[in-house]
């Protein structure tokens, strides 16, 4: 190999095709899964107040937004619920007429190819904003699994195409796998959030979806921050018990995590940018600190360089216009 003065890097820099020509990793459209936030109501579309340019959609507006996501290009939207009621046991998380299950149906009806997945999880239909099913301040395991696998039935029943469990309880993507194999569901594929923490920057999420804990923390079942052999264990456990797609969570401050578990299992990957990380660069930009476009590109591409196969963020649709625009 060549050494200064023969080698010089920046030969490759000058001329912007050729940049483009060298450049190693793309975001594309169908890279992109859009969060969507489901309330209950008719015509009502309400800005979450910490994250500008989301909103709690009423089913008939939820089901104009898909048709507009769809029209933008992006293959995949997941579907977050915010019930009517909420209960101990999150009753509306796995009954028929839930709003999920609801909004599935909407979909379903009006939007031709569109991927919808759902995300499996109590936190938004329990009273106290716990993933799973008390015992004291304990949360059960297998309780829970038993109360996930109904919920996730339901949502394919709705048509759902992807079930997302997002819950971190032990045991549940087998039980989830099996729910559904018996109820004759065999190929609706499993994206397991499979190495997620009980990170902070869930923050703007809780204020969506309502879902804060009543007390205590997540710590009991989401990962230490800190670990990353732990995270292998996360991915190899959801692997062996049947997950399609392994997720990673929070995205940009655990790129580390990406990478390993691309290169580690070589599954279909998925890291969620999840609402803190859309509210700082949000912030950034609207106070004029940073480039919000430059940065939500930034962001992005480095996720998908760092292993990721496909991205969860709500900038989606943005993302999606910027690509139309650079054509
Ligand atoms: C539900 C769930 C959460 C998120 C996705 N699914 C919140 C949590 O664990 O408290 C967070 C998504 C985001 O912050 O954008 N378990
Ligand atoms: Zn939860």
């Amino acid at each position: 190999m060549p050494r200064y003065p023969e080698k010089r890097l920046r030969r490759l820099r000058y001329n912007p095709l050729v940049r483009d020509m060298v450049r190693e990793t793309y975001l594309n459209k169908n890279d992109l899964i859009y969060p969507l936030f489901v309330a209950p109501g008719e015509g009502i579309k309400k800005e979450v107040v910490s994250m500008p340019g989301v909103f709690n959609m009423s089913i008939d507006i939820l089901v104009e937004e898909c048709k507009e996501v769809r029209e933008l290009g992006i293959p995949a939207v997941i579907l977050f619920g915010i019930p009517e009621h909420k209960d101990a046991v999150g009753s509306e998380a796995y009954a028929d007429n839930g709003i999920i299950q609801r909004a599935v149906r909407a979909i379903k009806a009006e939007v031709k190819d569109l991927v919808v997945i759902t995300d499996v999880c109590l936190c938004e239909y329990t009273d106290h904003g716990h993933c799973g099913l008390l015992d004291g301040e304990n949360i059960l395991n297998d309780e829970t699994v038993s109360l996930l696998a109904k919920e996730a039935i339901s949502h394919a029943e709705a048509g759902a195409d992807i079930i997302a469990p997002s819950d971190m309880m032990d045991g549940r993507v087998l039980a989830i796998r099996k729910a559904l194999d018996y109820k004759g569901f065999t190929n609706i594929p499993i994206m397991s959030y499979a190495v997620k923490y009980s990170s902070g920057y869930y923050g703007p999420f809780r204020d969506a979806a309502d879902s804060a804990p009543a007390f205590g923390d997540r710590k009991s079942h989401q990962m230490d921050i800190a670990n990353s052999e732990e995270a292998m264990r996360e991915a190899e456990s959801d692997i062996e018990e049947g997950a399609d797609i392994i997720m990673v969570k929070p995205a940009g401050a655990y790129l580390d995590i990406i990478h390993r578990v691309k290169a580690e299992f070589k599954l279909p990957t998925a890291a969620y940018q999840v609402s803190g990380e859309y509210a700082m660069i949000k912030a950034g930009g609207k106070m004029n600190w940073i480039d919000e476009e430059r940065v939500m590109m930034e962001s992005l591409i480095a996720i998908k360089r760092a292993g990721a196969d496909m991205i969860l963020t709500y900038y989606a649709k943005d993302v999606a216009k910027y690509l139309d625009k650079q054509k």
